[in-house]
């Protein structure tokens, strides 16, 4: 298939990017690098240096690829960031989607696979989370997210095209062939902020809360490795193009680590202690979140194989070190 990747230079899509080319797909790359890297990009791929909400060139790029299908992975991601310039989340996540949506309509792409989030489920009414939990996003990031699906849920039931929307729940690691390592700007998640403290870009690290109900008093989250995250996207574009119908997935592990295991994990894989201290909680963070990763393994026949404490650990190190 020729696959137009939009936002491929970045954390995810370099490793979609990596695992498409791998397969034999055409990919061509569209990015504005605002937070993606040249150095990200494949020499196999093509690359468009460009803003997805110039929809004169979304719309010559498409056509002169003669592309089969988009994946759409351009977006602001901090949840915290999304509370407080909300206009900025609205304009590149849902405008700049709308944006890409219609270019395709008009250029006839019929096969769209979107980047979702599991924030579209906001805090868990019961666990582990599968697809039929109830959708109330926490954040306005996630309300992106939802809206983004909604609206290809209409492009849909309209005949116009088929779409994937890829619920990821915390993507970590970096590839497990030690070949794309482009660090990711201002990472706010945790196990970059982990491997930050470990290797002294930053002195030291809070953990925020050990009084929550969990096993350590920790909070709980499922970290999906990048590599198991790329093969789902190759698996879900063929699923729809072979099916012709779309998919909503969560792609997780099924398993949480806490917070306090992935810092003493980090401890024993770097070598050495590093500064964390416990500090209180911080506001809106749910104790425990996990996804049900059964409906991947069903119908992609996917599951996580890279997900587990050391192999998420080991390729971020080893990502670091290269970088340091
Ligand atoms: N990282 C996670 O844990 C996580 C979890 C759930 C969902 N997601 C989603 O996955 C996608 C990729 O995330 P990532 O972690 O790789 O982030 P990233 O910032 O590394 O990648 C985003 C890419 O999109 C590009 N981009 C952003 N806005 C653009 C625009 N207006 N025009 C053209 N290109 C643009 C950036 O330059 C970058 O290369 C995002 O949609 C994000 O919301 C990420």
């Amino acid at each position: 298939m020729r696959v137009f990747v939009v936002g491929g230079a970045g954390y995810i899509g370099s490793h979609v990017c990596k695992t498409l080319l791998a397969a034999g797909h055409d990919v061509m790359v569209y990015d504005n690098l605002s937070t993606g890297l040249a150095t990200n990009l494949r020499p196999e791929s093509g690359f468009v240096l460009a803003d997805v909400h110039d929809g004169v060139r979304l719309r010559a790029e498409l056509d002169a690829f003669r592309a089969d299908a988009v994946i759409h992975l351009a977006a602001s991601k901090a949840a915290g960031e999304s509370m407080t310039d909300p206009a900025k989340y609205a304009w590149n996540n849902i405008s700049g989607s709308v944006e890409l949506i219609d270019a395709c309509l008009d250029c006839g792409v019929g096969l769209f696979l979107l980047s979702s989030s599991a924030a579209v489920y906001g805090d868990p009414v019961r666990l582990p989370i599968d697809e039929t939990h109830p959708t109330n996003p926490a954040n306005f990031y996630g309300f992106t997210k939802l809206e983004i699906e909604r609206t290809l849920g209409w492009m849909s039931r309209l005949g116009k095209m088929h779409f994937a929307a890829l619920r990821y729940f915390n993507a970590a690691g970096y590839d497990v062939d030690g070949e794309l390592c482009g660090l990711e700007r201002n990472p706010a998640n945790l196990l970059p902020v982990i491997m930050e403290t470990a290797v002294g870009i930053r002195p030291s690290m809070t953990v925020f809360g050990n009084d929550y109900p969990t096993a350590d008093g920790t909070c709980v989250r499922d970290y999906i490795h990048v590599s198991d995250l790329a093969s789902a996207h190759r698996l879900a574009l063929e699923w729809i193009d072979a099916e012709k119908k779309d998919l909503t997935v969560n792609l997780g592990s099924g398993h949480g680590y806490s917070v306090l295991e992935m810092v003493k994990a980090a401890e024993r894989i770097v070598g050495h202690g590093f500064d964390w201290s416990i500090g209180p909680r911080r506001e809106g963070d749910p104790s425990e979140l996990y996804a049900c990763a059964a409906k991947a393994k069903e119908l992609l026949g996917w599951e996580a194989r890279h997900s587990d404490l050391e192999t998420l650990l080991k390729t971020t190190h080893a990502a670091y070190l290269k970088n340091l």
